[in-house]
């Protein structure tokens, strides 16, 4: 069989102008180059040729492939700018589009700062405090006995880590962000106030009102000659404006180790329905608690106060199962 190299070249050249896609331009590799294409049927019939027809055979069959090989490069480059072009054409800046969804803070968070920014504006500065505690910080400091149900393992998560301050305790999980207290005093002088939100722990069973991991928010105020009357007077501000003007609030008698007097406070502000729910825990600090952290005896007076998180998030929307915080069902928290 003969070629004739000066047509199939030209062949070649005539059917390229016609391609205009990648799909023409496959074909028409496949039918020069493929592997039963044009140049390997050429190829493959070389060794049935004499000596002196061989070299030109060779030769024009290098050649087409060559061309080929030039068209299809030129013909990629050719179609890539033109669905560049096509595409830059067909944008329709007219469509609607695509609205992304905006998220927002969870309610916790937004307790959080609603609840910092209150104090924040009464001259509270907002302090953080490290989730892993020491047992002095914690509880010692505190006041709260070394015999004190509170300190049992049933009932504060410790860690399987040493205290670097003190080789026979253990590390443990929060159980309040009272120990904020602490760090604060160690390294302030009165006059102080401060706020200290964060995570506690407690190994508490989970239901409807329990978690083993809760939010709380922590204040202490220390100065020369603050009385309980300004933890009442700031208390009760601070719950009209959380609450509301028309919310009824009281101070019970309570105790905890590390303010006396102690108080819990109560609130009743469903119309017409006479009960009292707990909201937090407060009291003036305690002497001991001064001496733990190195302040000079009888020199300074303090107000303190701890709050729930969750607790008050739930009486203020009337949420029922303190679950919902945790489980990151959309359909509770677009709610808030
Ligand atoms: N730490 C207490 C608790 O977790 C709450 C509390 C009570 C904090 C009285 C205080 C306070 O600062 O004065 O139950």
């Amino acid at each position: 069989m003969s070629w004739n190299f000066e047509e199939l070249q030209q062949q070649a050249e005539q059917e390229s102008t016609s391609i205009s896609d990648a799909r023409a331009l496959e074909e028409f590799r496949i039918k020069y180059l493929g592997k039963k294409g044009l140049v390997a049927e050429i190829y493959a019939s070389l060794p049935q040729l004499s000596k002196e027809e061989k070299p030109a055979v060779g030769k024009g069959a290098n050649d087409l492939r060559n061309t080929v090989s030039r068209i299809i490069e030129e013909k990629k480059t050719a179609i890539k700018q033109k669905e560049k072009q096509s595409s830059k054409r067909f944008l329709d800046v007219t469509m609607p589009g695509v609205a992304l969804e905006a998220g927002h803070q969870h309610l916790i968070t937004q307790t959080i700062e609603e609840i910092c920014g209150l104090f924040e504006r009464l001259g509270f500065v907002i302090q953080d405090g490290p989730e892993m505690e020491t047992e002095f910080n914690n509880f010692s400091a505190l006041n709260i006995p070394e015999d004190h149900p509170s300190r049992d393992g049933f009932d504060t998560f410790y860690l399987d880590a040493q205290d670097p301050t003190d080789k026979t305790k253990k590390l443990l999980l929060r159980s309040h962000t009272s120990p904020g207290q602490i760090r604060i005093m160690k390294n302030n002088k009165p006059p102080l106030a401060v706020i200290i939100p964060g995570r506690v722990y407690r190994p508490d069973a989970v239901d409807a009102s329990h978690s083993f991991m809760f939010h709380q928010i922590e204040g202490l105020l220390v100065d020369k000659d603050v009385k309980f009357s300004d933890l009442k007077g700031l208390l009760t501000a601070f719950c009209q404006r959380f609450f509301g003007r028309d919310i009824k609030m009281r101070f019970r008698p309570h105790f905890f180790p590390f303010t006396e007097p102690s108080a819990e406070v109560d609130i009743s502000w469903a119309k017409g329905k006479k009960d009292w729910l707990e909201i937090m825990g407060c009291g003036m600090v305690h002497p001991k608690v001064f001496e733990a952290a190195g302040y000079p005896k009888g020199k300074y007076t303090g107000l303190a106060f701890g709050l729930g998180v969750e607790r008050i998030a739930m009486l203020k929307h009337g949420i029922t199962d303190i679950r919902n915080f945790y489980e990151n069902d959309k359909r509770f928290l677009e709610q808030f």
